[in-house]
């Protein structure tokens, strides 16, 4: 009986997921081509579970531990290995930069950290194409113990037209380069590049030894598991199965020791910007890859306390402001946020006197630097470095200087198909004449009120203007058209963009002095609000369409820069409206983008959030929650979901929309309460010195953090 009792608590020992389990981790996300994620639901197996590429599709990355001559899987080995076996997860953590995944293997424990460091201040740590895996092992004094790690060509995406392989040493780093026979620059295959280097490096710890091998991972592995070493071997030529390796020999283990390999995607050709080559930001310092991982290695120490410094901040921050459901909600956002863009500079001239910031509309499209995604992301670039408003929007401000865009409103995107930023000479883009033409005035302003300064707004005055005037005209009597959201098709005079043109043109206003476009902004605002011509006739809420349709409704996302930047262009009793409203028209997960359909936008309802009274915001951030933790869901972050089973769909339950940068949305509440690098701040000179706001302190009080590089 007791026995029983016994086996059953051991049974049901459940693992510890911190903060909560989300549909899925984020292992090394950086750009739009280094996207490795493992769903939360293959945790519990995860010495058997394969991480993934953004898309679902495996990606080979397997961890072995070995302990006193015991072999014990820990991460993707998908194929059992004779005489390996699985360790037992005990727990796994997020924070915003960190993924941590705890495994016990006989009496050792076995630490997976997965580290992407998101320094936005820091351009040479924030655009090199590399991730961190460390993994520490305890509990295993005077023990031997080695760590191995694979990949395979799987990273590649091309694999059918074969794979290369090189082994490089640089110093005591050892590489591997994979990469395909036949590169095709600057294309992709199921959104996997398909030209670049993958690469995968380790060194020997100040306690290891290193060896290698490259061959069939039936032989790589079971030598490992045989020996605990690797026989620096390389086979001649890539076959299908075959892995390339590192073993650390950590020798008998006094204490707690740790090895760290290094992954990343390389492109030296990074971004094809109007046919010329944009390369990594980080090209500057580090002209080739292996200096360039070697320096990511050294800089360890460095990223790591960074990391730290930034995910406390975040964290309490983010908790002090709405509650722990919210911190949750934000550190799962972080990395994807930053995820899909490189920071890039000319691939010839090498020249940092103008970085190009390059964002993918992962999963929806594919487009390059979307107008409509930059927006609802905007406010994780306000929060932690504003520069990259105008990083991003430079290109297409730069592309339109060009002439080669002629519509009388602002362009959608700079390009289809990512990394091609060609621009629409073509005028073929998805059009959404108000929604963009509000969109970026609304973010110039935003950068301008960030950083104070004015003189790269100048420089476009007159692009904006058109573009301003676009909507002095255009607005009220507003043709049928999209707004960001496509998927809930077009519709003539649509509240929610007339009221986008009404903020677009006081920012416009605000940030030229031209006030009598401030002046028609507040009359589109008056006569939405106060003249009734966007709400129904008793005032309850605001339509999805105007001038006749009473029982339509839309969730007023469009009004947090309103609120963001103070304009009070709608009053606040038509915030107050919204706040008794919304609730009633509530799902189980939340409140859908509109009445006529079961799905919500998490960006634009958080944004919504920021605009209303405390006990709504906060229901808002609870149904999110509830999103991400009800075990439904398996997907890199969706910003869209079923939010209500109304129309037969069961709710809360994922949407088309993957690993999209768009959540950078949900930090729009520590936006607005902590203001403009109301977190972290950039660096002043050099990359030496950076400051970083502590726990507890305010914005202007920051504390100097010094790291030795
Ligand atoms: C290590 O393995 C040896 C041989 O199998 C065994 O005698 C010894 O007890 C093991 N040590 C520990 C600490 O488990
Ligand atoms: C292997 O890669 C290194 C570093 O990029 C390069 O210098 C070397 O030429 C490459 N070797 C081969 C055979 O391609
Ligand atoms: C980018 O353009 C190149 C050259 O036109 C083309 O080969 C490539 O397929 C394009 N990439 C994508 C992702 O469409
Ligand atoms: C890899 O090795 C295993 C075991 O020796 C063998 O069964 C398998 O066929 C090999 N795979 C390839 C592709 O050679
Ligand atoms: C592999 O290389 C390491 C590091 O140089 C060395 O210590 C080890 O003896 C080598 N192993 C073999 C089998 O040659
Ligand atoms: C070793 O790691 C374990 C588990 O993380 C930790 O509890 C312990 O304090 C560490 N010991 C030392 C000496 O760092
Ligand atoms: C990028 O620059 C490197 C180094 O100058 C050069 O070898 C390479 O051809 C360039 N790539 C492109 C696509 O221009
Ligand atoms: C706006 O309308 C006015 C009056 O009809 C016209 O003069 C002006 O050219 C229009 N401007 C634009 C940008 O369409
Ligand atoms: C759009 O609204 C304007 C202003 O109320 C009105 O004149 C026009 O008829 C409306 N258009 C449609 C298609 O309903
Ligand atoms: C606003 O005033 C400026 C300067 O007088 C003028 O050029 C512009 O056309 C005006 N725009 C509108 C919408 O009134
Ligand atoms: C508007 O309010 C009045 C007075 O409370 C009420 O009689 C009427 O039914 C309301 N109209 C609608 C459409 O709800
Ligand atoms: C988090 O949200 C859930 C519902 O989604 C709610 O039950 C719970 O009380 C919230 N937790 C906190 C700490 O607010």
């Amino acid at each position: 009986m007791l026995a029983g009792i016994l086996l059953h608590v051991l049974l049901v020992t459940a693992i510890q997921y911190e903060p909560v389990l989300p549909p899925s981790y984020p292992l090394a996300v950086r750009n739009p081509y280094l996207s490795t994620w493992i769903p939360g639901n293959l945790v519990a197996n995860l010495p058997s579970s394969s991480p993934q590429f953004w898309t679902g599709t495996d990606l080979t990355w397997s961890v072995i531990g070995r302990v006193n001559g015991t072999a014990y899987s820990l991460l993707g080995v998908t194929d059992s290995v004779a005489n390996v076996q699985a360790a037992e997860v005990l727990s796994a953590q997020y924070t915003s930069t960190h993924t941590t995944f705890t495994l016990q293997a006989g009496s050792a424990t076995f630490i997976l950290d997965f580290l992407s460091p998101v320094a936005p201040w820091d351009y040479v740590r924030q655009s090199l194409p590399f991730s961190y895996l460390t993994v520490t092992v305890s509990g295993a004094a005077s023990q031997a113990v080695q760590i191995y790690s694979d990949i395979d060509d799987s990273w590649t995406g091309g694999q059918s037209s074969g794979t290369v392989v090189n082994l490089t040493k640089t110093g005591t780093t050892s590489l591997y380069l994979i990469s395909l026979v036949n590169p095709l620059l600057y294309s992709e295959s199921d959104d996997q590049a398909l030209w670049g280097d993958v690469i995968y490096a380790s060194r020997p710890s100040s306690t290891s030894v290193l060896s290698t091998q490259f061959g069939n991972a039936t032989t790589v592995r079971s030598q490992f598991v045989a020996d605990g070493s690797l026989t620096n071997s390389s086979d001649t030529e890539w076959s299908t199965g075959d892995v390339v390796a590192f073993a650390h020999d950590l020798g008998n283990v006094a204490d707690n020791q740790s090895v760290t390999f290094a992954v990343g995607y390389v492109r030296e050709a990074a971004i094809n910007y109007l046919g010329e080559a944009y390369t990594g930001y980080y090209r500057s310092q580090y002209q080739d890859t292996p200096s360039a991982v070697a320096h990511f290695l050294d800089d360890y120490a460095a990223a790591a306390a960074e990391a730290e410094a930034l995910d406390a901040a975040i964290s309490s921050k983010a908790t002090a402001v709405a509650g722990s459901n919210y911190s949750d909600i934000v550190e799962l956002s972080v990395r994807q946020a930053y995820g899909a863009i490189d920071l890039t500079i000319p691939n010839d001239s090498l020249d940092t006197s103008n970085p190009l910031a390059f964002i993918k509309e992962i999963s929806s499209d594919g487009n390059v630097n979307t107008i409509d995604i930059i927006t609802p992301a905007f406010p994780i670039y306000y929060l932690l470095d504003p520069d990259w408003i105008k990083f991003l929007l430079d290109p297409v401000l730069k592309y339109l200087a060009t002439g080669g865009w002629q519509q009388p409103y602002m362009i959608h995107d700079l390009g289809s198909n990512y990394p091609n930023a060609t621009g629409h000479n073509d005028q073929q883009d998805e059009p959404m004449p108000i929604e963009e033409s509000g969109n970026i005035l609304i973010l110039v302003y935003a950068y301008k009120v960030a950083t104070g300064d004015s003189t790269w707004a100048t420089e476009y005055t007159s692009i904006l203007q058109k573009y301003a005037d676009y909507l002095v005209n255009n607005t009220i009597n507003m043709a049928n058209q999209l707004s960001a959201n496509d998927a809930a098709g077009p519709l003539p005079n649509q509240t929610g963009l007339a009221a986008k043109s009404a903020v677009g043109l006081k920012a416009f206003g605000e940030l030229t002095g031209l006030t009598n476009y401030s002046d028609v902004g507040a009359s589109f605002a008056n006569l939405l609000y106060d003249g009734g011509l966007g709400t129904d006739p008793n005032k309850t809420h605001f339509t999805l369409e105007y001038p006749t349709y009473p029982t339509t409704w839309k969730i007023p996302y469009n009004h947090y820069p309103d609120v963001l930047f103070k304009f009070g262009l709608f009053p606040e009793a038509s915030y107050n409206m919204s706040s008794a409203f919304l609730p009633t028209v509530r799902g189980q997960y939340g409140v859908p983008l509109q009445n006529n359909m079961d799905w919500a936008k998490s960006d634009w309802n958080i944004w919504t959030a920021a605009t209303l009274d405390t006990r709504t915001r906060d229901e808002f951030v609870d149904d999110l929650w509830a999103f991400v933790t009800n075990g439904l869901n398996t997907w890199p972050f969706s910003d869209r979901y079923i939010a209500s089973s109304e129309f037969g769909n069961e709710a809360g339950v994922e949407v088309l929309c993957k690993a999209r940068p768009t959540v950078g949305g949900h930090l729009a509440l520590l936006a607005l309460s902590e203001g403009p690098r109301g977190l972290a701040v950039s660096s002043s000179s050099g990359s030496t010195k950076r400051r970083i706001s502590s726990v507890g302190m305010s914005a202007d009080s920051e504390e100097v953090i010094r790291i030795s590089t």
